[in-house]
Parts: structure tokens; sequence; C-alpha cells
């Protein structure tokens, strides 16, 4: 995806092992759709070659305030101003220190002070020893950089360099590009508490097996990725997937409907949004097998009785703060034929203002999907297109359905 088509980035690098992620971050950032400008302090040039950042980012890379090919010699207010984002990558103790103090003696440096605040944010993704993180002077330098405006992007946590293993570590590039993109997108969730369920539910028969569904939990994954991006703290009550957690969302694995029920109904108190994404499993067995059931030769296959699950978003639909429009329920309907007939009467019968239908077996583990929109005016449908691109735009809508945050 293009989510970054039109932004310019200078990328600082300054002294660090995790100099060479910085190759792979520029090689994300382009691929994103970026221009990227690097800039290297001296202590970066020990861990990575200039020659290696101009091949990947395309233009001559600078790393001195004297350098006469701007004709001005003011490379710090030039490469500022074209910025869209000033991106630290990695950012060192040193430079950090150097930066809270408003220090100016080399060109990176020079250009973070010099730049124009308001336009061109400052965003920092540290790498260190885990000791060096964890010492109250760069704890204390993180907290002042982010009170002057910068935005700090963590760390990883995980073996080091050194050997040791701990917190310090840089981000992984994919997820600094997916920060800078989310940095950049409108915060028309700020203020908002969104719960989100996703994925499939396993529904236990004996130790062994289970029901479940082809649920990929991409697009409640990908919606809690737009919903935080969008500003909103998000909590994501998810089925077993195999997916990464978006950064700075809050997860709560479960496996079954009776699980994701009560993980829903305990967190609903605080939550202003709730999406309904996960593919429920409608029945359970009504006895689990304690033992794995067997195959006996020459038997006929076991039988089974199911009883149903509870109707999450029904439920949800129902509370008093639902009804009220404190809080906004959406729900989805994974169909396989007649769409629009099956979602506009899900929506009545779920009692949600919001009803999204897809086809179920045309998405199910897929990373696109079409959407057809459903409420108590009409339908409107948005797609085919990219899961994450789809999740932004559904959102955009969500939040012009919102009442507006309640002050603290
Ligand atoms: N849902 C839920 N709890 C359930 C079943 C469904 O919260 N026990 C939610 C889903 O997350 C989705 C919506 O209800 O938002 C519709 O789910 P779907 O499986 O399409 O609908 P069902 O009510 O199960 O109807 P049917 O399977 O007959 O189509």
């Amino acid at each position: 995806m293009n989510e970054l088509a039109g932004k310019h980035i200078v990328l600082g690098l300054t002294g660090g092992v995790a100099c060479y992620k910085s190759a792979e971050l520029c090689r994300s950032l382009i691929k994103a759709g970026a221009t990227v400008q690097v800039v290297m302090t001296e202590s970066a040039e020990q861990f990575i070659t200039k020659t290696t950042m101009q091949s990947l980012s395309g233009r001559p890379v600078y790393t001195s305030q004297w350098d006469d090919r701007v004709a001005n010699n003011m490379a710090h207010i030039e490469l500022s101003r074209q910025a869209h984002a000033v991106l630290i990558a990695p950012c060192s103790a040193d430079f950090a220190a150097k930066l809270i103090h408003g220090r100016a003696d080399d060109l990176l440096s020079l250009m973070c002070l010099a730049r124009p605040r308001d336009a061109v944010p400052l965003l920092i993704a540290p790498a260190m020893n885990r000791e060096m993180w964890a010492h109250p002077a760069t704890q204390r330098n993180m907290a002042q950089l982010e009170a002057d405006g910068a935005v700090v992007l963590g760390v990883g946590q995980g073996e080091q360099a050194c050997g040791e293993t701990g917190d310090g570590r840089m981000l992984e590039p994919d997820s600094i590009t997916e920060a800078v993109v989310g940095h950049f997108q409108p915060k028309l969730m700020g203020g908002q508490s969104v719960l989100i369920t996703a994925g499939p539910t396993f529904e236990a028969l004996d130790p062994v097996r289970g029901l479940t569904n082809r649920s990929s939990g991409k697009m409640g994954f990908a919606l809690a990725r737009a919903a935080r991006d969008a500003g909103a703290r998000v909590t994501l009550v998810s089925g077993p997937v195999a997916l990464a957690t978006p950064d700075g969302v809050d997860r709560v694995d479960v496996d079954s409907a009776q699980q994701m029920f009560e993980a829903v109904t305990s967190r609903l108190e605080t939550a202003t949004v709730f999406i309904a994404c996960a593919a429920v499993a409608d029945w359970r067995a009504e006895q689990v097998s304690e033992e794995k059931v067997k195959k006996q030769v020459g038997k006929a296959p076991p039988t089974m009785q199911f009883v149903e699950n509870p109707d999450i978003l029904a439920t949800v639909a129902k509370n008093p703060r639902a009804q009220s429009g404190d809080l906004f329920c959406v729900g989805f309907a994974a169909e396989s034929h007649d769409l629009m007939t099956n979602a506009k009467a899900k929506r009545e019968r779920k009692g949600v203002p919001l009803l999204i239908g897809n086809i179920g077996p045309s998405t199910f583990g897929r990373d696109d999907n079409t959407l057809l929109l459903v409420d108590a005016k009409g339908t409107r449908e948005i797609g085919p297109d990219s899961k994450l691109a789809l999740s932004r735009l559904l959102i955009q809508d969500i939040a012009q359905r919102l009442k507006p945050p309640a002050k603290p």
C-alpha cells in the first residue's frame, strides 16, 4: 500500500549497531511511497556506510553542517524545510541526551533544533543496551523529549548485540514504518475507547478436536490498527489466530464463544465503540468429552448434541449505554449468498445502528475484501480494497456517527 505517497522523510541515523536495520527501514519507507533523505552522524558512519544508504535512498547522504552542496550552505535549514517528518532511527542514548539540551554541534542535531516544530514532527526510535535504556537518565531524557513534542516510538525486547537480553532493541523496520504511517492518520477517534472482537472461536469437542471456522482475524486486526491510528484506545478480544498484535493495542486471547462473551462484557464499561468482527461459533458441544473420543471399528460414528452460544453482539446492543448511544455498536455479517437481504435482516435482528456485510468464503484468510455498510437509511458498498484501507474508511465512517467523547 502506498500509504506514505507524497511524504518526504528525513531519516537520521546515529551511532548504534541497529544502523544495520536502518538500511531495511529506508527500503520499507520507500516501498510505502515515501521519498527518503538520509542524514548520518559521524558515529553512525562507524556502523554503516554512506554508500549503502545513498544506494537505497537514491539520494546523496548528508553528514556535515559544512556540506557545500547546498546552495546557501545551510543544509540544516534546507533539508528540514522540505520534510514532512524527521525520523531518528536508531536514536542513541547520547543523541537523545543531546536533543533535550538543544545542542547543535552536528548536522542532525542542528536540523532537529532548526526544524519548524509545528509542521515537521520528530519521531524517535531509540536503540541501546538494556541497562542504558533502563537507566533513570535515559528514561528522564525520553520523558523530556516527549514533553518537548517528540514522538518516542518505544523499543523492542529481546536478544541484544552485546549478548544480553532485555528492553532496548530498535523496533523492527516494518513496525517503524507502520508507526510513521499511523502518525499521519487524522485523529478522528481521539478520546474514544474501542472494543473489537476478531477471528474465529474454537469450541472444544474433546481434548484434541473442536468446532471452528476459517476466519483468519485479519479484518478485526486491521480495524484495531486503523482505530489505534485514528487516536482511539483499542482493546482487541481475539479468538485463536496467527497474527501479531498491532503496537499499542491491548489484546485479550480467548478460545470459546463463552470466553469471548465474558471478555467483552467485563470490558464494556469504559468502551465507547464496540465492533463485533469475530466469526463466533453459534453452537458448542453440550458435553465436552474429557478423553479423546476414539474411533470404534465397525461401529457407527458418534452423535453429538449441541447447545447455542450466547449472542455477544445482540447482548451488548441491549446494554443501556448502547441504547442511549454512549456505546456505538457495529456488527458484521459473513454470508455466503443474498448479502443485501441477509445483512439488512441481521442488522434489525441484532438491534445495531450499523452492520457490515461481506461474503465469508471469498474473504476469509485474504488480505482484501468488499464491504456493504447497512444502516437505517440504506446501504453503501466500499471496496474491493485491502482490509487495512477498508478499515480506515470504516473507522472514518464510524467516527462521524459518534457522540464527542466526554471531557475527562
Ligand atoms: N455474533 C456474536 N455472537 C454470536 C454470534 C454472532 O457476537 N454468538 C456477532 C458476530 O461477531 C457478527 C454478527 O454477530 O458481528 C453476525 O454474526 P453471524 O455469524 O453472521 O450471524 P448469526 O447471528 O450467527 O447468524 P447466521 O449464522 O445464522 O447467519
